[in-house]
């Protein structure tokens, strides 16, 4: 695998590649990440990954700082994995040579709901770091996990409106056997908070039995799981029925069969901030 830092040696690793397969990420790379990189090589030839922690996309009491860089660790995995042709790991200096002052502000219904409400400037962060990596790379596909479902739809919507000649691959959850969704974030769960974690999985599951039993009601749905998970010592951010569309609130017609369901939620579990979904 070629590792480059900068965008001149990634151009020149390119040159002529037409059918480049993308996967973004900030490292610390889990078997999700490596699932990426698998769907990836279906998708195109070669596959590029790349490893920025973006700072634009962290607020400023969030995790930047302590954030794992484990690029020695990440770059063997990715060499034992042989998915990966070259890795893409610049440095600030490279990805923000000057102040990042142009920036891609999603569309408030979208930006600002659920992970955006409780993340201010989250997905404009996200946006611009993906265009500027895209614009690096020039991928003819690129693949996202389904794990950040509101990011997946933001990137997905924003290639679109500005019709970059990019599909958006969708990767499904990969998680621990007890269904804890992978997350580079799962490494700051002291052992009692990663035994309890998985009850956010479960409490998903349960809402979707709920609605497969008859409830209609999306806020009722919502608030079962919030209550149950906060009684368990949780401190829930959202746990919210929407549609996988547009991730609007469902109408009385939706719930009744019109459209395709997702419920997703984020919640703290002591000092650590879990998100998980699941299409229903
Ligand atoms: P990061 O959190 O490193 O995630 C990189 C990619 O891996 C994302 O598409 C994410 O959805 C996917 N992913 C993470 N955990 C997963 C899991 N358990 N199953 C499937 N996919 C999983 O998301 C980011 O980085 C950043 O916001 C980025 C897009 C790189 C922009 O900075």
């Amino acid at each position: 695998m070629k590792v480059v830092h900068t965008i001149e040696e990634l151009r020149d690793q390119l040159r002529g590649q037409l059918r480049v397969s993308f996967v973004p990420t900030m490292g610390n790379l889990h078997e999700g990440h490596l699932a990426l990189m698998k769907t990836a090589r279906h998708h195109g030839d070669p596959v590029v990954a790349s490893i920025f922690v973006n700072r634009l996309q962290f607020g400023p009491n969030e995790d930047f700082d302590r954030y794992p860089r484990t690029l020695a660790s990440d770059i063997a995995k990715l060499e034992a994995d042989r998915n990966v042709y070259a890795l893409f790991a610049p440095d600030e200096r490279e990805m923000y040579p000057e102040p990042q002052s142009y920036r891609v502000q999603p569309p408030s219904e979208l930006g600002d709901i659920l992970e955006g409400e409780f993340r201010p400037g989250f997905f404009q962060g996200v946006c611009t770091v993906v265009l500027k990596l895209l614009s690096c790379v020039q991928p003819k596909v690129a693949v996202f996990g389904k794990k950040d479902y509101q990011q997946l739809m933001v990137v997905r919507a924003m290639c679109r409106q500005f019709q970059l000649p990019i599909e958006i691959i969708p990767q499904e959850t990969v998680r621990a056997a007890d269904g804890l969704a992978l997350s580079s974030r799962n490494m700051y769960l002291t052992p009692d908070d990663r035994a309890e974690a998985p009850q956010l999985y479960a409490a998903l599951q349960s809402v979707k039995t709920r609605l497969h039993e008859g409830e209609r009601d999306a806020d009722a749905l919502g608030r079962f799981a919030t209550d149950h998970l906060n009684a368990r010592g949780w401190k829930v951010d959202y746990v919210a029925v929407r549609r996988q569309r547009d991730l609007k609130a469902p109408t009385a017609d939706d719930m009744h069969g019109g459209e395709p369901l997702v419920v997703l939620s984020a919640a703290k579990l002591g000092a650590t901030r879990l998100i998980d979904n699941l299409e229903l």
